[in-house]
């Protein structure tokens, strides 16, 4: 790997120096040791974060618990988000560098669409940590800090087929064989993780596809047919009108469940599904539809009995293993992976922090989101569903 120092040397191969830098260090050349010298302080260390966007209520919190876990280590933070737009986040992560950003936090919009920033990144000896969503096809990202997206894909499903009265509540099937219409969602195709979302589920649904359980009448089981790109609302809305259209007589024919791997796409998909006349909850005849983010619209929409899952992933832990990985780049440490297998980004493997995630149905809000103080009761009574 080529990390031609910037204002610090190398401390080894793999690690920019910046313990070089902190340590003032400047003339040591590779495995020169790290120590001596005036120590640099934490604030004229620059972290750049590369957040997606700021319509999702996700991304601005993790874009300020990484920023707040950041400032209290004492660093300076560049905090900028691209509005969804692949230029927009191309100059704004360019624009770090050359303003000296001696580490990177990216969450990137399209995964394969960086390389050329990265690779000057790269060049200035800058650490690159890609945050939440794999950056692909480049050699330049140096560690992944995520949740294990695959179970979340498997955890998407199973609260479908739980809410089907498929499984019950411990995960063991009822003896219920459906059959039950169902449609399939997807991601956004160019966000590495859609593909682990979609491969968990599909793996998961398979065996009650193969035995005539679920039905997926429109046909569409391929992730390019399902997928949403920019993981967008509208689009998810539109698609799932043009579905009730095409296939269920424009919401006459029954629709059992709907696999959604995002609270956006959900609450589009939901809307369409109300607008068709199913509804307006479980209740009274709105199928089961799944989510992830725990975002509180969709949150609301759970305890009213309307949205029937998420996936809960504690955006807090998340940003603070990426505060714990610019730590260790800070003093000329590799961050501690706890996978070095999963994440194949087409150049390397990257090693990655993988955490776990939750399901939340209407029953436990409480135990996991309220309690846990992600969300309080009255920000879940007072939730917007739009
Ligand atoms: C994915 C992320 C999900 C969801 C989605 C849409 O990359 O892992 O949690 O936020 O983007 O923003």
């Amino acid at each position: 790997m080529k990390r031609t120092a910037k204002r610090f040397t190398l401390a080894t191969a793999a690690t920019a120096g910046l313990a070089l830098a902190l340590a003032g260090c400047a003339g040591g050349g590779a495995g020169a040791p790290a120590g001596g010298g005036d120590t640099e302080a934490p604030e004229d260390i620059t972290v750049g974060v590369a957040m997606p966007t700021e319509t999702s209520e996700r991304w601005i919190a993790d874009g300020d618990a990484v920023k707040a876990g950041l400032e209290e280590a004492g660093y300076t933070v560049d905090l900028q988000y691209a509005a969804d737009d692949i230029p927009t986040q191309q100059q704004q992560i360019d624009q770090m560098i050359t303003k000296g950003a001696d580490i990177l936090i990216v969450a990137s919009i399209d995964g394969t669409a960086l390389a050329n920033q990265l690779q000057a990144a790269a060049d200035q000896g800058v650490p690159i940590i890609a945050y939440d969503r794999l950056i692909n096809g480049t050699e330049n990202v140096d560690f992944y800090v995520t949740f294990d997206n695959y179970n979340v894909g498997v955890q998407q499903a199973t609260s479908l087929l739980t809410g089907l009265g498929i499984l019950d509540e411990s995960g063991a099937e009822t003896g219920e064989t459906g059959p039950f219409n169902i449609e399939l969602f997807a991601g956004s195709l160019d966000d590495n993780n859609a593909h682990f979302f979609w491969q968990g589920a599909m793996d998961t649904l398979q065996p009650y596809l193969d035995n005539g359980t679920l039905v997926v009448p429109s046909g569409q089981t391929d992730i390019e047919q399902a997928a949403t790109l920019r993981w967008l609302q509208e689009t998810a809305q539109k698609r799932m009108e043009d579905l009730l259209t095409s296939t269920y007589d424009g919401g006459a024919k029954e629709l059992h469940g709907v696999l959604s791997p995002y609270d956006g796409l959900s609450r589009g998909i939901i809307t369409a599904l109300q607008n068709a006349g199913y509804g307006p909850d479980q209740a009274s005849g709105l199928p089961i539809v799944t989510g992830q983010d725990a975002e509180i619209a969709s949150v609301k929409l759970i305890a009213d009995g309307v949205q029937y899952s998420t996936i809960f992933k504690d955006t807090r832990k998340l940003a603070e293993q990426a505060v714990e990985a610019a730590k260790a780049y800070a003093a000329g440490e590799e961050p501690e992976a706890n996978d070095t297998e999963t994440y194949d980004n087409q150049v390397k493997v990257v090693p990655s922090y993988l955490l776990e995630s939750d399901i939340v149905v209407a029953e436990n809000i409480e135990s996991l989101l309220v309690d846990s103080g992600y969300w309080t009761a009255e920000e879940i009574e007072k939730g917007q569903s739009d």
